[in-house]
């Protein structure tokens, strides 16, 4: 009986301030993060509608945008899979290895800059990379117009998805329906988002604490906003470098666009929304993990504030940002005619 009047109260008063503590971190985690809404907002310069987003989901699934005609955005960023590829690097056109792991396409309207290393700067200049690039889809401009000129269906909804337009079907045009399309692929409701919405009882115990580390050890001070990233650049390896397979040399990152040396090795901070869908894991996709990427994150950027134990928290933290997936049925993609150009190696 002495024992419990002794302890009861300290566990309450633990508990107490636990709670207390609890309430600190989600005012935090609500001033840095917050809720992916349940529809994007409007995309600037390029409004939507019914007629663009149904265009740009048929061109997402469409791999006769492909030289080879056997890829299609969704080859790479299968939406059946989060939004990505699960492999290491993704495999492009004549089963050529390109040299970096496909991000998710989900929530990345969200990301101030697309790409690892922020190169395009929206979505529809991002969608006109890989359509062209030699080891992704390996087109051209020109070969993507002849392709849709030539099957009528393509030609009559350009025309309802950019009315008032001479000839709507250009390659500037399919990039702003697949970026309209890509828009509506958020992941509202994760259970991250019902806890910065008040239901404390969303996340676990595990969670909770895993969540506290993420803000104090200093995760956010790159993995922040919408996303948990996805919004800033930073060096890969700020205070220690990481091993040649997860950092290999000849990718430089932001360097290569910038030419500055203090961009050696500089990268996005990867948006951790539905990571735990999305290994391998950086850019080099070496790692197959969350604790893994975790212990490399908190080596590489923060020299080691994590122990075994606290990783294995915070990996359940980031499990918390899966949300609901967006709903989408497979298009009716209508037939090539005598027309079409044909398929080439
Ligand atoms: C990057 C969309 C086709 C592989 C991206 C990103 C988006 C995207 C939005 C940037 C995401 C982010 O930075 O968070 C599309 C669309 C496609 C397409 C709309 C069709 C037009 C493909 C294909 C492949 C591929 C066919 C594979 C062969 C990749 C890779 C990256 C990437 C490897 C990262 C490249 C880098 O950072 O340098 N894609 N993608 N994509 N995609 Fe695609
Ligand atoms: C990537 C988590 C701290 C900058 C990642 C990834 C994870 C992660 C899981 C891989 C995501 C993916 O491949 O999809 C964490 C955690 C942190 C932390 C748990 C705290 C322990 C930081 C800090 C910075 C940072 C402090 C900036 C100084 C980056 C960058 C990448 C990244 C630049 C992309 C690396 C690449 O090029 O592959 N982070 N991070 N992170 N993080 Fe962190």
């Amino acid at each position: 009986f002495i024992l419990l009047v002794w302890v009861v109260p300290g566990v309450a008063a633990t508990l107490v301030s636990a709670r207390a503590d609890d309430a600190r971190i989600l005012q935090t985690a609500r001033a840095v993060f917050g809720r992916v809404p349940a529809q994007a907002e409007e995309i600037p310069n390029n409004p939507t509608s019914k007629d663009k987003v149904a265009l740009g989901k048929m061109l997402f699934f469409d791999p006769r945008l492909s030289k080879g005609g056997t890829l299609s955005c969704n080859s790479c960023h299968n939406l059946a899979m989060g939004g990505d590829d699960n492999l290491p690097t993704s495999v492009g056109h004549g089963w050529q290895k390109g040299p970096r792991n496909a991000p998710t396409v989900l929530n990345a309207v969200f990301n101030v800059a697309q790409f690892w290393d922020g190169r395009a700067e929206d979505l529809k200049t991002q969608a006109k990379g890989p359509v062209q690039a030699g080891v992704e889809m390996a087109s051209t401009p020109e070969r993507v117009e002849s392709v849709l000129k030539s099957i009528p269906e393509y030609a009559e909804r350009f025309g309802r998805a950019f009315p008032g337009e001479d000839s709507p079907v250009t390659f500037d045009n399919m990039a702003r329906a697949i970026e309209s399309f890509e828009a509506t692929l958020i992941t509202p409701d994760a259970p991250f988002d019902r806890y910065l919405g008040g239901d404390e009882a969303a996340l676990d115990a595990n969670q909770k604490a895993g969540l506290r580390l993420f803000v104090t050890k200093g995760c956010i001070a790159c993995h922040s906003g919408v996303n948990i990233g996805g919004r800033s650049y930073h060096p890969f390896g700020v205070l220690k470098k990481p091993t040649a397979d997860i950092l290999p040399a000849g990718d430089t990152g932001r360097f290569a666009l910038t030419n500055t040396e203090a961009d050696h090795y500089v990268f996005r901070a990867a948006p951790l929304r539905n990571v735990a869908l999305t290994a391998p894991y950086f850019h080099s996709g070496q790692i197959w993990t969350l604790e893994e990427a975790v212990k490399i994150m908190s080596d590489s950027q923060l020299g080691g504030v994590l122990d075994e134990n606290e990783v294995a928290q915070v990996a359940a933290f980031l499990r918390s940002l899966t949300g609901k997936l967006p709903e989408v049925t497979l298009p009716e993609l209508p037939a090539e005619t005598a027309e079409t150009p044909r398929p080439q190696p």
